[in-house]
């Protein structure tokens, strides 16, 4: 009998963990107060009487990035930084632009699921699961087609196109995060040291400076 509560207790926790966007509301709206002292998970409440419709609106996602960059791609976002009435509410929004042969690159969001939708051009995007399988699922998506990158997995999108590509991708956190994995590891600040990058990658310490001295 016990040992069935148990089970029960553990199969209820199962549940709520596996909650995958941020906590939800208890009220309709809490516009974060940037200046506020007060720390929190996320942001502070504006006193709903200061509130104003432009906490709520964010204008740009018609303006192209500037994709002129060793990636050749631009992110412009749209998240609880540019609108304030997006904390708590667990979504946010981005544009993101390529040019021909601009790649997004491998980058994890820690925080959030993205859901993307091609508005022009084409590209080729994939993410890959976790150990022991490791496996990339990937394919070539197209004007109008959607995408979804899992919470947490490792993902890109690259335009092997000759024209530019364009998308607009939703993700479930007004905060999504991003962990991108070559900056992150060969750009870290302070630098993680070759000894360690070069037993981790099995290449030479002068590869490992080499690709550092790219970041
Ligand atoms: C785009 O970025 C490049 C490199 O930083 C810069 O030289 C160029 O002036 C920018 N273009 C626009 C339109 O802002």
């Amino acid at each position: 009998m016990a040992s069935r509560m148990l089970l029960l207790a553990l199969l209820a926790m199962a549940c709520c963990r596996a909650i995958a966007s941020d906590p939800s509301l208890l009220q309709d709206f809490c516009v974060a107060d940037k200046l506020s002292q007060v720390r929190v998970n996320g942001f502070a409440c504006k006193d709903p009487k200061d509130v104003v419709v432009g906490d709520f609106t964010f204008s740009g996602l018609h303006m192209a990035g500037n994709t002129t960059n060793k990636q050749g791609s631009a992110v412009t976002a749209a998240n609880v930084a540019q609108i304030p009435g997006l904390n708590t509410l667990g979504i946010s929004v981005v544009r993101i632009d390529y040019a021909p042969n601009g790649l997004n690159p491998p980058h994890i969001h820690h925080r959030a699921t993205e859901i993307l939708t091609v508005l022009e051009g084409s590209l080729y995007v994939g993410f890959v699961t976790s150990m022991p399988d490791n496996r990339l699922i990937s394919k070539v998506v197209k004007k109008g087609d959607v995408f979804v990158f899992p919470k947490d997995l490792p993902h890109f999108q690259f335009n092997y196109g000759t024209d530019n590509a364009v998308v607009l991708a939703v993700l479930s956190s007004q905060n999504p995060g991003v962990i991108p994995i070559a900056s992150t590891v060969f750009g870290s600040n302070p630098s993680i040291s070759d000894d360690i990058l070069a037993k981790a990658f099995q290449v030479d310490k002068t590869t490992v400076d080499w690709i550092q001295a790219q970041f």
